[in-house]
């Protein structure tokens, strides 16, 4: 049974002030060189927001060097093809937020004049911006008091402030951001911002916190409660669904068999291989014509779901299928030179096998 928790809202503003400062003057002890701080340029900071959610900073800093290298400003990426701008994403996974930010490189190059939305409230309105990116880019580019809230914030003020709510429901996201935004200087919302999320992932974190070294502790309702493991509550109600994706890793010749995957299910856009989730394995007359090979297998996992991979591969001599051009474009396939396959955008998944394959 859980302890009884108090809920302290309407803090006081000196109490809002004090835990303000607390946590500038950590961030300020704890710097990190981020390339993407000390910037105001909008257009940059939305980059590194895109390419950091749902992604630490050491996975997404490379990105963010290709990104900004390749397209140093909206223009460049508005201009660029899907294809390419697919392919520089590839292996961070969730390739939505790649063609959204193509999506919207194009709509504020095109229909804005390349000029960036300059508040929360019209940052909202691009795809793939939610509440805390918007506010981090009013923040850190046009000095807006907008809190940012994520799993990091819900933690750092669920334990500070001793909040129960389970911050997996509905009613935690408004809960949290009014605390959030009442505690944000109006004077400088950018650096409390940055500082927050650099709190909660590096000192405040999930597991075993060193609160023996946290300038907060004499005034954290957990610590001072021995509630830092019960806090956050989170009850878990997402489902993670299983599927058995059979792949058929057609090749004739030089050539490979791909399919490039259609909207609404996973990685829209990206390239893999003609794939049944069916039991008996056969897609098609060449699999049914052909001897069945051993296939093998992989395990892959996303978010919500748990992928049973297996490949079995057909090698198909040219002389039995002369048509086979023809019939990829009846099925909806594409022939690909071997040398080609590196420039195509593929799931992490299908990049796992083909370095198996020293591919
Ligand atoms: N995670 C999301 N945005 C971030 C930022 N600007 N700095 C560090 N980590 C982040």
């Amino acid at each position: 049974m859980h302890p009884k928790y108090f809920i302290q809202m309407n803090l006081k503003t000196s109490e809002n002030q004090v835990f303000s400062a607390h946590i500038i003057s950590w961030y300020r002890a704890n710097p990190r060189d981020l390339p993407w701080r000390g910037t105001a340029d909008p257009y940059r900071i939305w980059l590194s927001e895109i390419i950091l959610q749902q992604t630490r900073v050491t996975q997404g800093l490379p990105y963010y060097y290709a990104f900004s290298d390749a397209y140093p400003t909206v223009r460049e990426l508005a201009l660029a093809p899907e294809t390419e701008v697919l392919r520089l994403w590839q292996g961070l996974g969730y390739y939505s937020r790649a063609r959204n930010l193509h999506a919207c490189a194009k709509y504020i190059w095109h229909e804005l004049g390349g000029n960036f939305p300059n508040t929360y409230q019209s940052l909202l309105l691009l795809k793939g911006v939610g509440s805390y990116t918007a506010a981090a880019i009013s923040s850190f580019a046009f000095g807006e008091a907008k809190a940012v809230v994520d799993g990091n914030v819900f933690r750092v003020l669920a334990r500070y402030f001793g909040i129960a709510t389970d911050i997996a429901s509905g009613k935690a996201k408004k809960e949290f951001e009014a605390l959030a935004n009442e505690l944000i200087p109006k004077d400088n919302p950018g650096e409390f911002n940055q500082a927050m999320m650099d709190f909660g992932s590096r000192q405040c974190t999930p597991q075993n916190p060193d609160c023996e070294s946290c300038p907060l502790k004499s005034s954290c309702f957990a610590f001072q409660n021995d509630l830092i493991k019960e806090l956050p509550v989170k009850i878990n109600k997402t489902k993670v669904k299983e599927r058995d994706f059979h792949y058929f890793v057609i090749r004739c010749g030089e050539d490979w068999v791909w399919k490039k995957r259609t909207a609404g299910d996973i990685w829209e856009g990206l390239h893999d291989f003609p794939q049944s989730e069916k039991a008996p394995v056969s897609i098609s007359k060449i699999s049914e014509a052909e001897p069945s090979p051993f296939p093998k297998k992989y395990r892959h996992i996303l978010s919500h779901q748990k992928l049973n991979a297996s490949f079995s591969e057909l090698q198909i001599p040219i002389e039995r299928y002369p048509d086979l051009a023809e019939w990829c474009e009846n099925e909806g396939y594409m022939l690909v030179a071997e040398k080609e396959i590196e420039y195509l955008a593929k799931p992490k998944l299908i990049v796992n096998f083909l370095n198996d394959q020293g591919i």
